[in-house]
């Protein structure tokens, strides 16, 4: 009895001074210790000889051996796995101590934040938005908005035509020119009061430069009810100004001439870029046209069975590269479609 004591604290001082370097070493501890023909079995089997008086006591006692060995196979184990992902084996030719690749964030284009901040402002006036096809036939685009085929002012949107019937049968298929073709579309399913911005790409066939694209993007707006007035009109640009400008910027209205509002105004701000002074930019004029607008056309009205009698209405357009270039300083419209990293980042973290 006294010898067993003995043996089982040699074998646990000779467990406990144990290392293992490797599994192959942890498991050939679990053989000699824990395997079916291991020590620890084998010392159990001791009990028989033990006076019967003594079982029990000796029994507790070969069962803290056994929990002791079992103890230190699992430290052995946890401490492989842990110096494996420390310490790769030399054939591996990752050094996991490294620092990790750094994700570069993409940024969102400054068309994208205009356009956004845009709609924020009309939503905050409780503008819906509204989204049409950018392919659109000749009724959308021109006709119902008082533009019949032979209106002269069909010139100046140098229209992509996509499928022009030969026999003049069926639908002439283009790209939208303007996002006034979104307002036909909204009037043709809903019933006034209407009030909706249309922001869009739309399409001109004009030489690329500097200052012209083939494709820029619009912000429309419609706005009809009972009794909206001139005044509405003014009153909703000029807060959308001042939202997206500040509040020193000033505004001027200018008559102009629209197929689709009479009466018909554009509107300019004053240039943000060189205060006022005369640059490039105003042309030296201190004022920089940023919309076209007006009264929404009582024939545009009855085109889609509105009574122009009841209801009047408001409606505007205005581009996204305009207004981004007042915003961001940017000079050449082919800056926003050339992906060049460098200018898109400057647009990192703004949101
Ligand atoms: N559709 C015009 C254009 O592309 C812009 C415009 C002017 C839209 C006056 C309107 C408006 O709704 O009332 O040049």
């Amino acid at each position: 009895m006294e010898s067993l004591l003995q043996q089982i604290d040699g074998y646990k001082a000779e467990m406990a001074a144990f290392t293992a370097l490797n599994a192959e070493e942890v498991e050939l501890f679990r053989i000699k210790w824990l395997g079916t023909k291991g020590l620890v079995k084998q010392i159990m089997g001791e009990i028989k000889q033990v006076p019967n008086e003594q079982k029990k006591a000796f029994g507790q006692l070969l069962n803290e051996f056994k929990l002791f060995a079992e103890a230190k196979l699992d430290a052995l184990q946890g401490d492989n796995m842990a110096a494996k992902v420390q310490a790769p084996s030399s054939h591996s030719k990752d050094d996991l101590s490294l620092p990790g690749d750094s994700v570069s964030v993409g940024s969102r284009h400054p068309l994208s934040l205009v356009k956004n901040e845009m709609v924020a402002i009309f939503k905050r006036l409780g503008f819906a938005v509204a989204e049409g096809p950018e392919i659109e036939d000749d009724w959308h685009n021109f006709g119902a908005m008082n533009l019949p085929e032979d209106h002269p002012a069909r010139d100046m949107q140098d229209t992509f035509y996509i499928k022009k019937p030969i026999d003049g049968n069926g639908p002439t298929w283009l790209l939208r020119t303007h996002t006034s073709s979104v307002q036909a579309r909204v009037m043709e399913t809903q019933k006034p009061p209407i009030r909706v911005i249309c922001p869009g790409k739309v399409y001109r066939n004009e030489t690329i430069s500097a200052r012209a694209h083939c494709f820029f993007h619009q912000v429309e707006g419609l706005y009809i009810d009972e009794n909206v007035s001139f005044a509405d009109l003014k009153q909703t640009l000029y807060f959308f100004v001042q939202e997206m400008f500040g509040k020193n910027v000033k505004v001027r209205f200018r008559p102009s001439y629209f197929p689709f509002t009479e009466p018909s105004a554009e509107m300019d701000i004053s240039c943000l870029i060189c205060a006022g002074k005369g640059c490039n930019i105003c042309k030296h004029t201190g004022w920089v046209e940023i919309l076209g607008s007006g009264m929404v056309h009582p024939k545009v009205l009855e085109n889609f069975g509105i009574d122009a009698n009841k209801y009047t209405g408001f409606a505007f357009g205005m581009g996204v590269e305009r207004i981004t270039q007042l915003k961001y300083q940017v000079n050449d419209l082919r800056l926003y479609s050339q992906n060049d990293i460098r200018f898109l980042k400057q647009f990192t973290g703004v949101v």
